[in-house]
């Protein structure tokens, strides 16, 4: 069902218009979404420790935002057309020829804090994409502050992780709602900083 290989796909997204390139874009945005943490603390966040995370939807007024927004559409739309027609597989067989965001959120993590391994009940499709990452993800043997797949939230039974994604400022990581995922503790090397989204058919 999870299926890793084909259905956790890693995009590099393209910067908008008036950038020069995705570091400039993501420095930008990554100011924006830094207002949005300090005024919009959600200080008992479920799936966090040690970080923050956006309470309402992000707004798409902003034009950072909207530009954002924009750049995930070819993407989305990558990611559905890769799906199987008629399948009862059930990510593909929700296949549709449009969709719509159906929420959007940032997390903010400091050294020591991680995201605990959760699944999206309302979403299709979910999402990561880094806009800031601490050095320690640089690191393939502890993998620190990397996503990670297949550990569910619960300690109920042995079930390690058994998929992992480097993360890089810049990428976009589309994936089922329903896969188990979390992030991989990381202790030093400055803030961790996503911009998240699901999406379902429409
Ligand atoms: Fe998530």
């Amino acid at each position: 069902l999870h299926d890793y290989e084909r259905l956790v796909r890693i995009y590099r997204l393209q910067p908008p218009v008036g950038f020069a390139d995705i570091a400039q874009f993501n420095a930008a945005l990554a100011r924006e979404l830094s207002q949005l943490h300090r005024s919009e603390q959600r200080p008992l966040a479920q799936s966090l420790r040690g970080g923050t995370q956006t309470e309402r939807n992000l707004p798409a007024g902003n034009p950072l935002i909207a530009d954002f927004f924009a750049m995930l559409d070819t993407p989305i739309r990558d990611y559905i057309a890769r799906l199987r027609d008629h399948d009862v597989h059930p990510t593909d067989r929700r296949k549709s020829a449009n969709y719509r965001i159906a929420g959007s959120w940032s997390v903010q993590l400091q050294p020591g804090g991680f995201h605990i391994n959760h699944v999206h009940p309302q979403g299709w499709l979910s999402s990561a994409y880094y806009l800031e990452l601490p050095e320690s993800v640089k690191d393939s043997t502890s993998r620190a502050g990397w996503l990670k797949f297949g550990e569910p939230g619960f300690p109920i039974v042995a079930c390690p992780p058994d998929h992992f994604v480097e993360p890089a400022a810049g990428m976009l990581v589309l994936f089922p709602s329903y896969v188990w995922h979390g992030t991989v503790p990381f202790n030093e090397g400055g803030r961790r900083l996503t911009a998240a989204f699901d999406v379902v058919p429409c």
